[in-house]
C-alpha cells in the first residue's frame, strides 16, 4: 500500500481569533470562527501527519486525532507556537512537544494590536468619547519563517481590497514558502461562513482553489503544500 501523503510529518497549525483584555470584563477580537483552521487539521491527519493544532477561543470540536493546545491572547499563542515549532525548549523531561516541526501553517487571525495596558479594574463610564491606545503584538507567521531552520512556512492573507497584490507582498516580506490568499470582502466567504475562495502563492507560481466548503478546500490545500514541501 501507499505512504500516506504526509506520513512522518509533523505540522503545525495555528486557527481561531485571539482576544485583547481591555480590563476585566471586555476585549478586543475579530470574527474568525475557526473552521477554515480546524479543516486543514482534519485533512492533514487524513494525510496521515501528527497534527498540533493551536486554537483561539473558538466553538468547535477538536478534530478526531489533533494534539489541540487553547490560547486566548496573540502573546499566548506565539509563545505555544513557538514551543510546538521546537523554537524554544521546555525544562521539564515530561512533556510531549514534538520537537521538529516540518510545515507550519498561520490559518489564526491574530491581533494585531493589544491595548497598550490591561487596567485591573473595569473601566468607568464617564465623558461622551474613550480613547484607548494599542500597541504592536508579535507576528507569529514572520517569527516562525525567520528562525534559523525554519519549518515550510504557509501564511494566510486576508484582504479586503488588491488580494492578489497583497498576498504576493506578504509572501517576500514575511519570508513565506507560500500563501493562501482569500478575499474576505465577499459575502458568505472568509470570516465565520461554511465556504470560501482561496488562491495560492508561491515564489514563481500559484494555483486557484476555487469557490468551495472549507473542508474541500482545506484537502485541496493540504495536498498542495504537501506537493510543494516535498520538491523543495
Ligand atoms: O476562522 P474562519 O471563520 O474559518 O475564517 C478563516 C479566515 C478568514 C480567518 C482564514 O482563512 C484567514 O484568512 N486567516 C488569516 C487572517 C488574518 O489575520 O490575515 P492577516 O492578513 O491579518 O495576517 C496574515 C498572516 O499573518 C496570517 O497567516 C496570520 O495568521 C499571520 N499573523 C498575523 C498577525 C500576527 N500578529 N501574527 C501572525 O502570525
Amino acid at each position: 500500500s501507499m505512504e500516506p501523503l504526509l506520513a512522518n510529518r509533523h505540522i503545525v497549525i495555528t486557527a481561531g481569533p485571539t482576544r485583547e483584555e481591555i480590563d476585566p470584563v471586555r476585549f478586543i477580537s475579530n470574527h474568525s470562527s475557526g473552521k477554515m483552521g480546524y479543516a486543514l487539521a482534519s485533512a492533514a491527519v487524513a494525510l496521515g501527519a501528527k497534527v498540533t493544532l493551536v486554537s483561539g477561543p473558538v466553538n468547535l470540536p477538536c478534530p478526531a486525532g489533533v494534539d489541540l493546545v487553547n490560547v486566548v491572547s496573540a502573546e499566548q499563542m506565539h509563545s505555544a507556537v513557538m514551543k510546538a515549532v521546537g523554537a524554544t525548549q521546555s525544562n521539564t523531561a515530561s512533556n510531549n512537544v514534538q520537537p521538529n516541526c516540518d510545515i507550519f501553517i498561520g490559518c489564526a487571525a491574530v491581533a494585531d494590536y493589544k491595548p497598550q495596558q490591561k487596567t485591573e479594574q473595569k473601566i468607568k463610564k464617564s465623558d461622551t468619547e474613550l480613547t484607548l491606545t494599542f500597541t504592536r503584538n508579535p507576528d507569529i507567521l514572520s517569527d516562525v519563517a525567520h528562525l534559523a531552520q525554519p519549518p515550510f512556512t504557509v501564511g494566510f492573507a486576508a484582504e479586503t481590497q488588491d488580494v492578489a497584490h497583497y498576498a504576493q507582498d506578504k509572501l517576500k516580506r514575511k519570508k513565506l514558502d507560500m500563501i493562501a490568499a482569500n478575499d474576505v470582502s465577499q459575502a458568505g466567504l472568509g470570516f465565520n461562513s461554511e465556504r470560501n475562495a482561496l488562491n495560492v502563492y508561491w515564489n514563481n507560481g500559484g494555483k486557484n482553489l476555487g469557490v468551495a466548503d472549507k473542508s474541500q478546500l482545506a484537502i485541496s490545500l493540504m495536498t498542495l503544500v504537501a506537493q510543494r514541501h516535498a520538491v523543495k
